[in-house]
């Protein structure tokens, strides 16, 4: 259900009826209840276009709005707000058909977009560190989002496995080659001591060097070397993946190294336009009003970042013809981004109308305020970061529930991995937060394990009803109705969250609904002794549709529910 759209659509109508024609500006949700369930603002600006008083404009526009079905009764307020009530009835079947919808009344796009979401692209280097939680867990729910709504998603994992640290980490692996999978156990430690050796032998350093070249130019031996570290290296990120249920899979690798083979024709073709420049000995090109050039290709031959980069937009837009590139990365490559998009619809490798968007966000934070970092500066791995959040969530819930040891253990899965990412989700993506996780863990404030345990006491509710769910939602009170304003809005909120990129959308939403549910049920409850049947069942229905809003939005965000806590 578009709500709003729905709405904008009465009031376009009124225009039309009133001959004013001019496109309306957008209806807004109204900040209190004294001001209806929406406003439209948009007299105050007509009065200059139409040399008329904003409240007899005002008028004019009731007098023509339908209030047929969705409106139930328009007032005038201040200089010339028009505030808007909806119909509780119509309020009430709308509802009413969510809750039997198994899509709760979202609809599919009518156009699909096929769009293109690159995220994770963790270095094979290394392990996976805490930097790349927040493009897993961001870009996941963005490709889940985007495909729930109807979208064509393709994801891409660029990962970094192409590059002059792989010479060195071969030589080594050759050097300690006895048994690679139990020497690239520790991925860091190994990445560690290939470096110190390379930093003070140089007869194993120029060997790396040996091998970068090798490997690029296709030396089949450095080349099975260099694959079985990645095979092992990408095996360890999809423990990560598995941990936290991202949907990342083998398929959905387009690696560095995959578009090798297209780097000379991208600096072939951006030469052939004029647009390449040498600069001491480097292929560079210089956008307009740019003081920092592109560097395509090195003196020494060599490719880079941005030229890797502009060879995927290519690929992505032309290959896999998307129209719309979410590239879900830290904020710290914003100028990176900002170029090869600038470029790359320049030099024509990306038609104009295609959307480039970079989804920066901020880095994570330790208490004290600094980037997140183990005690002796190195840092952590995600591993070990997601089975504290379990081992503490196993503490948070122990005395709350009657569970054996084996469901605790499911249990402290779902909430600690939920409250890491809730907790990264919830916060709008391109800030730096504190990585607090007493705070992710808490069971008040807008954290996964409150949401999680409206959503289980609504099932409490259930469990003791136990009977079939009929009849009609009877809107009672205001809270009632304001309830089910909110939950008709679960479409808008999706659109506007994927249309943003912006996946605390959904959590600020479901954080009113849980809230705004708790505090109906303490006001109107429904089991208790007195409840005639007939409101009895309102009551259910309304919270049976708000469980089931909950446990769909926090599904898009890659969280489970639990049905008790
Ligand atoms: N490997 C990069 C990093 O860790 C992220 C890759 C992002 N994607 C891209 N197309 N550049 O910084």
């Amino acid at each position: 259900m578009k709500l709003k759209s729905h709405i904008n659509q009465i009031i376009q109508d009124a225009f039309m009826k009133a001959g004013i024609a001019h496109e309306p500006t957008r209806v807004t949700e109204s900040s209190k209840a004294e001001f209806g369930d929406f406003q439209f603002n948009g007299a105050m600006a007509l009065s200059k276009v139409l040399g008329k008083n904003p409240r007899e404009i005002a008028e004019t526009l009731i007098k023509n709005l339908n209030f047929d079905t969705i409106i139930a009764k328009a007032e005038i307020a201040g200089p010339g707000f028009i505030n808007l009530w909806l119909n509780p009835l119509w309020l009430a079947s709308e509802c009413e058909a969510a809750q039997h919808d198994v899509r709760l009344g979202v609809e599919k796009r009518m156009i699909p977009t096929k769009v293109v979401v690159d995220y994770s692209g963790p270095n094979m280097a290394k392990q996976m560190h805490v930097g790349h939680l927040r493009s897993s867990i961001i870009g996941d729910t963005l490709a889940n989002l985007l495909d729930y709504l109807g979208d064509e998603v393709i994801r891409q994992n660029h990962i970094g496995d192409w590059g002059t640290q792989f010479g060195m980490l071969i030589a080594y692996l050759e050097e300690t080659d006895k048994d690679s999978s139990v020497s690239l156990k520790d991925l860091e430690q190994f990445y560690k001591e290939a470096k110190a050796r390379f930093d003070v032998d140089e007869a194993f350093a120029s060997k790396a060097r040996e091998y970068v070249v090798k490997i690029q130019s296709g030396d089949a031996h450095c080349l099975a070397l260099w694959q079985q570290f990645i095979t092992i290296s990408l095996g360890h990120c999809e423990e990560v993946y598995d941990k936290l249920s991202v949907n990342l899979r083998r398929e959905d690798v387009r690696a560095e190294s995959f578009y090798n083979d297209a780097l000379s024709s991208v600096v072939h073709d951006l030469d052939a336009q004029g647009l390449l420049q040498e600069s001491d000995g480097a292929q560079c090109v210089f956008l307009d009003n740019d003081e920092i050039p592109i560097i395509v290709q090195k003196s020494d031959g060599g490719y880079l970042y941005a030229t890797t980069d502009l060879a995927a937009l290519r690929y992505r837009a032309t290959a896999l013809e998307a129209k719309r590139i979410l590239y879900v990365v830290d904020a710290r490559q914003a100028g990176h981004f900002k170029q090869v998009f600038a470029l790359a619809k320049k030099a024509g490798f990306v038609s104009k109308e295609v959307s480039l968007e970079h989804v920066a966000f901020g880095t994570m934070m330790d208490k004290g305020g600094k980037p997140f970092k183990t005690r002796d500066g190195g840092t952590i791995k995600l591993i070990d970061l997601l089975d504290e959040a379990v081992t503490k969530a196993q503490d948070a819930v122990k005395d709350k529930s009657s569970y054996s040891k084996e469901e605790l253990e499911a249990l402290a899965k779902i909430i600690g991995i939920g409250a890491v990412k809730y907790a990264d989700l919830s916060i709008n993506r391109e800030s730096d937060y504190v990585f607090n996780m007493d705070k992710m863990l808490s069971f008040e404030g807008n954290t996964s394990l409150y949401m999680q345990y409206a959503y289980a006491r609504i099932q409490s509710i259930f469990r003791k009803y136990d009977g079939v769910i009929g009849g009609h939602i009877i809107i009672g009170d205001s809270l009632e109705h304001k309830l089910c304003v909110l939950l008709l809005g679960f479409e808008d909120v999706l659109n506007r969250a994927a249309d943003d990129a912006t996946p605390s959308q959904i959590s600020t939403y479901l954080y009113d609904v849980a809230t705004l549910f708790m505090r109906f049920y303490e006001q109107n409850p429904i089991l208790k002794e007195g409840v005639v049947d007939e409101i009895k069942m309102s009551r259910l229905i309304l919270a049976d549709l708000s469980a089931k809003t909950i446990k769909q939005g926090l599904s898009l965000l890659g969280i489970d529910v639990v049905d008790a806590l």
